[in-house]
């Protein structure tokens, strides 16, 4: 990271701003759509969705010290929750001690679902659909020939009989289809609305939902990170101590769903964050997350702590991303341009890397806090400037403000409209 970063957060508005362009070689006008006059108007808005009446802002940052696969990545975030920004970079720059983040991600293949019902012979209708695997992988390739072109399109067919059902047996028939760049809930829609007439003429049986499936368990971003033991001490805490403690805290999500909706919330804060600063559809992500956390059955955490031979702490996250740098949002909202533009993703699954590694390291921030001092600590000083702006503080007031409630261990809304009064009078 170039000099002058510990100072970052220091810096007026405008100075990061500037810094950030520099850094990224790009013209500081590409980040005027980061803000309320240069980024999403509500005439571009409403274009989006219906009955638009305005916009709605949310805070953007940027968390820093991220090296996924050697590279230097700025990383735009967009969340409400204090804290998440400044755990992210921070723990990114213990990965540091051991190279950043190492990610990869699979073929970018997702799974279009068709129902099939009315089936005289459920189980012939299932081996038919295999008789035809050409014909029906053919059949999806001819609906988006630019997707072919670029190297995607139809790949495989999968086939299950659900023998027992409230609507009595029915086929499942999975579409394997590779959308390349994008999310690709839109490619995959439209094949398998097309394949249906040809997939009722094999079986005999009447399609009813056609319909892309979240669960995008082909479609997996992985990262991996080494945190140099030294790395870890902290105040009264020996490095095996926050080690073993981080160990520890991972060892209660890996065996306890009500811990590991948490565990994962605090992953998702960093995901979510960076997905939806792309104008990815963080909802796709979610729903894709915790149904690939209770894959075996239960659920659990989506990911693993531990330490090497030499006693390092190493951590992974392996989870499904389907995210797209081509189409929906992530080509018109203005913001989601200039965050795609600083990230420099060149792909999807590029961008996929950098987003799992986020998640890793959010993780982190919130294991290495619970396993010592606890999280409040950290979170009172940022949840005390929303309080104080809560309580009607001027700009110029919310840091003094927050500073006096957290002094006094009383970080209230009416103990920030009372000292508001006190400086009124
Ligand atoms: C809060 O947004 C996230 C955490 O609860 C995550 C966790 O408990 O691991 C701190």
């Amino acid at each position: 990271m170039p000099e002058g970063a510990a100072k970052f957060y220091d810096l007026p508005l405008d100075e990061r701003r500037k810094l950030i362009a520099e850094w990224a070689g790009l013209p500081v006008e590409d980040l005027a759509a980061f803000t309320p006059e240069g980024g999403l108007t509500a005439e571009l808005a409403d274009h989006m969705i219906e009955n638009v009446i305005g916009v709605y802002g949310l805070p953007l940052g940027i968390a820093r010290n991220f090296r996924v696969n050697g590279r230097d990545v700025l990383v735009p975030m967009v969340i409400e929750e204090p804290s998440v920004v400044a755990g992210a970079s921070f723990m990114a720059r213990l990965a540091l001690s051991g190279g950043g983040f190492f990610a990869t991600a699979s073929a970018p293949e997702m799974i279009g679902q068709m129902q099939i019902l009315d089936l005289p012979d459920p189980a012939a209708a299932r081996l038919k659909l295999y008789e035809h695997r050409e014909e029906i992988l053919e059949a999806a390739n001819a609906v988006d020939s630019v997707l072919v072109k670029l190297g995607g399109g139809a790949r495989e067919i999968d086939v299950r009989l659900i023998e027992t059902s409230p609507a009595g047996p029915f086929l499942v028939l999975h579409l394997i289809y590779d959308v390349r760049d994008a999310m690709g809930a839109n490619a995959v829609n439209t094949a398998v609305e097309r394949l249906a007439p040809l997939v009722e003429s094999i079986t005999g049986g009447r399609v009813h939902l056609r319909i892309l499936s979240n669960l995008a368990e082909r479609r997996l971003a992985r990262s991996r990170c080494t945190i140099m033991l030294d790395a870890l001490a902290f105040g009264e805490y020996s490095a095996e101590q926050v080690r073993d403690g981080i160990i520890e805290a991972w060892a209660f999500a890996a065996s306890d769903p009500y811990r590991a909706a948490t565990h994962n919330k605090g992953i998702m804060n960093g995901v979510d964050a960076v997905v939806m600063a792309t104008g990815n559809d963080w909802r796709a992500i979610e729903a894709g997350a915790h149904a690939f956390a209770a894959r075996r059955g239960a659920y659990t955490s989506l990911s693993t702590w531990g330490k090497d031979a030499e006693g390092n702490l190493v951590g992974s996250l392996e989870m499904p991303m389907a995210v797209g740098t081509v189409g929906g949002a992530t080509r018109v909202h203005p913001a989601a341009r200039a965050a795609l533009k600083l990230i420099g993703a060149q792909s999807a699954a590029e961008l996929a890397q950098v987003i799992v590694s986020v998640g890793l390291a959010q993780n982190l921030a919130a294991l290495r806090a619970l396993a010592t001092e606890g999280i409040q600590r950290g979170h009172m000083n940022l949840h005390a400037r929303q309080v104080a702006i809560a309580a009607g503080a001027e700009a110029n007031q919310v840091e003094a403000v927050a500073r006096r409630m957290v002094e006094e261990k009383a970080v209230r809304i009416d103990r920030a409209q009372e000292i508001l009064k006190e400086w009124s009078k």
